[in-house]
């Protein structure tokens, strides 16, 4: 079903360049382009998945987001308030309500802290269960992530990387948060657990209301979970639909190319045999004119390498940053 609510989060025009600076006096001698221009946006209950490959500013539009950078330009919205301006508070509040479930859950939990601590700090630092003791709630979200409240008193160390993982997410649900950043939640996890980690933040998104920016360097890991796809290519947001459409009627040549990559499920096998990625992304430092991917791309004409494409909407909810989709174009639908 059409989600129409407002959207919870809102990325206009966001650029985050990153200073190189050489030298005793520290000159600024170039920038990293890592995020460019990304526009979207989250609906409350929605699961927007953003892929792209390693390098392309994925973790940077999530860091840009959770406040932990400054936009170079750009604005951020949550919940119709203007992100860089929230202050006092109300950044106190923001704090809790955005939170973030890491890649690696080795290095984002304190070996030496006890479950009931990493979990159970926040829960007594915001009081945001008054009325239940500290410890009922730590052993009520234990249980909602898939783990026993008799572990409470075990050191992180001791868990699996799954079970860290899921320790992680409690202690992000501990906050109440309406939206949480993954970034690359499974990809340190093993291939065999990394459907349960996905699957368990799918079902908790409906019990606890969240919404949720997961990112990914790969189109199978957000393909089940996902609302609606953005996929990213160094710093631009290149394609975004619904995750059916992404799958079943890929537009962009390098949504095209990711996808070939991705193993074979049931719904790929429908999915055309197209040509593997040849050759590396370039460098954010100095990225290539008119069309980011023209390098790249076995469909590039002339216009690609000089004009910049333009998001165009082809159907409702998809649109694509591609000039063979422009008005007149000889691939439009
Ligand atoms: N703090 C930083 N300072 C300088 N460059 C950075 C910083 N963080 C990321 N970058 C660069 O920005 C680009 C995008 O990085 P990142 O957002 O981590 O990409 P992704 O998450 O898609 O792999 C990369 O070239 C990376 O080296
Ligand atoms: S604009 Fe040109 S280079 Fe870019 S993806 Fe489309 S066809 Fe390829
Ligand atoms: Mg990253």
């Amino acid at each position: 079903m059409l989600n129409a609510a407002p959207p919870l989060l809102h990325v206009d025009g966001l650029k985050k360049h990153f200073p190189i600076k050489k030298g005793l006096l520290t000159k600024t001698v170039g920038h990293v382009f890592a995020v460019d221009g990304v526009d979207l946006f989250i609906r409350p209950g929605e699961t927007l998945g953003l892929v792209g490959e390693s390098g392309c500013g994925k973790s940077t539009v999530g860091r840009c987001i959770l406040r932990l950078y400054d936009p170079t330009q750009g604005r951020i919205c949550f919940q119709g308030n203007d992100v860089a301006a929230i202050q006092g508070r109300d950044l106190i509040r923001f704090r809790t309500q955005v939170q973030m479930v890491f890649q690696d859950p080795y290095a984002s939990l304190n070996p030496r802290m006890r479950v009931r601590e990493i979990v159970g700090e926040a829960i007594r630092v915001h009081k945001l269960h008054p009325g239940r003791s500290w410890r009922e709630q730590t052993a009520h979200l234990l249980r909602e992530v898939g783990l026993s409240p008799d572990q409470m008193d075990r050191y992180a160390h001791e868990f699996s990387g799954g079970q860290r993982q899921r320790i992680g997410v409690a202690r992000a649900l501990a906050m109440q948060p309406k939206l949480i950043v993954a970034d690359e939640p499974v990809s340190a996890l093993d291939v065999s657990i990394q459907a349960q980690v996905l699957n368990l933040l799918d079902r908790l998104k409906e019990r606890f209301e969240l919404s949720y920016l997961v990112i990914a360097h790969d189109l199978g890991v957000v393909e089940h979970i996902s609302d609606r796809i953005g996929v990213m290519y160094l710093g631009r947001i290149m394609e975004t639909a619904s995750d059916r459409d992404l799958y079943q009627k890929p537009l962009h040549p390098y949504t095209q190319a990711l996808l070939s990559a991705v193993p074979k499920a049931e719904a790929g096998q429908r999915r055309k045999r197209r040509a593997l990625l040849q050759g590396d992304v370039p460098s954010p430092i100095n990225p290539p004119p008119g069309c980011r991917f023209h390098t790249r791309c076995p469909e590039a004409q002339s216009e690609c390498r000089n004009i910049h494409p333009a998001m165009i909407e082809i159907t409702p909810g998809h649109q694509v940053a591609c000039h063979k989709y422009a008005e007149g174009g000889k691939d439009c639908p």
